[in-house]
């Protein structure tokens, strides 16, 4: 049940002038700090070219940055919450600007009080009960709309990146979930805000995919490849389970304090990358990379060796992969990571390997 609040109104009237931009969002890896560095190396070492892809999207800032008009920009990933996200800024498809801003601001303005799906599973936990209920009373609506065909597909995906990112800004986690601080003190309502669209965000050339990197790589052919894989054992399904959960909306029992869906349920999102076998992924990945320039991000945050934290491919494999294919350069800078929140890890320097295929 909806019922409307006069306070809010007042307050979602403001938030019609706020967005949120791509980079609005807490996730493991995120290369937003790094976008200068990539930019620079990369404008440096290839001048022209046609097509750029982002193979281990994440959030999609890299890929975001390479969104240019007459250009052809590929994006991938595992993950559905983060191909909602991509549909979101780069697809070509049209959408009713006004429609998705009226939705949204219905969204804003209702006040539910009845439990539902998401509120009992996951309010008082991750988020507030109010906030919980309004989430899994909106992600219910948006179903209904497309089921009922009365947005598209594109619009179904701003909508519900548009509270994912809401959801964000209101999680009482450290940016992942999995796990929730035990002291809930995040009590902001949530707020669904428009997307902040580049103009050129209906490149019609744009490719969106939610495929396996190492089966894609073999089927696409583009001028930079740029690959940022996870680089330890942690599996992003695990860390986003609950994005993932609204993003499918089967409405699973759910198991354990994290209240996660089950690990059967999250095999489609478990990554090669993660485990010990990834300098094979890896290596199996670049040989088969039809790329001009190949632009591979990893950290030295750790050696290489079995913790949960310890990178799973060293410096020399991934180097010794990279110059099977041609001339490889190495850049680094000074990072400052995104961790759990307790510690910033000193001297923790972020790399980039370009490779210049058949040089
Ligand atoms: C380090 S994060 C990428 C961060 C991204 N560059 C950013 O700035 O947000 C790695 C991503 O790779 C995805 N991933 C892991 N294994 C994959 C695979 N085999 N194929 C495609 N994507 C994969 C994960 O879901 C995760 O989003």
């Amino acid at each position: 049940m909806i019922l409307k609040n006069k306070n809010q109104i007042s307050h979602s009237q403001n938030d019609e002038k706020r967005a949120f931009f791509i980079q609005n969002r807490r996730y493991l890896g995120a290369k937003t700090k790094l976008l200068p560095l990539i930019e620079d190396v990369i404008n440096d070492s290839l001048q022209e070219w046609n097509s750029f892809t982002d193979l281990f999207a994440g959030t999609g800032v890299v890929g975001n940055r390479f969104n240019k008009p007459g250009k052809e920009l590929m994006i991938n990933d595992l993950l559905y919450s983060n191909i909602h996200s991509y549909h979101t800024f780069f697809s070509p498809e049209p959408f009713d600007t006004d429609k998705v801003a009226s939705i949204l601001q219905t969204y804003n303005e209702c006040d539910v009080k009845e439990d539902n799906y998401f509120s009992i599973n996951y309010g008082g936990k991750y988020f507030t009960v109010e906030n919980a209920r309004k989430a899994g009373y909106v992600r219910e609506h948006m179903e209904e709309l497309k089921q009922k065909g009365k947005v598209n597909s594109r619009e179904f995906s701003i909508l519900f990146t548009s509270l994912m990112y809401a959801l964000d800004r209101a999680a009482n986690t450290v940016g992942h979930y999995e796990a929730y601080r035990k002291n809930l003190d995040m009590f902001n309502p949530i707020t669904l805000l428009m997307p902040a669209l580049a103009e050129n965000g209906t490149n019609q050339l744009n490719k969106i995919y939610q495929r396996d990197a190492n089966e894609l790589v073999r089927e696409i052919s583009t001028d930079i490849l740029y690959i940022d894989t996870p680089y330890n054992s942690r599996q992003y399904v695990d860390s986003y389970h609950l994005l993932e959960n609204l993003a499918m909306w089967g409405k699973p029992e759910l198991e354990g304090v994290a209240r996660k869906i089950s690990s059967e349920n999250r095999q489609y999102g478990k990554s090669k990358y993660c485990l010990k076998s990834a300098p094979e992924a890896f290596d199996d990945l670049i040989q088969h990379a039809n790329a001009k320039l190949i632009v591979v991000s990893y950290s030295n945050m750790a050696e290489k060796g079995d913790g949960r934290s310890n990178a799973k491919i060293s410096d020399s494999e991934m180097i010794s992969a990279l110059e099977q294919r041609g001339k490889t350069i190495s850049y680094e800078q000074d990072y400052k990571h995104f961790t759990t929140g307790l510690k910033d890890i000193e001297n923790y320097q972020e790399r980039l390997f370009v490779c210049h295929v058949g040089q």
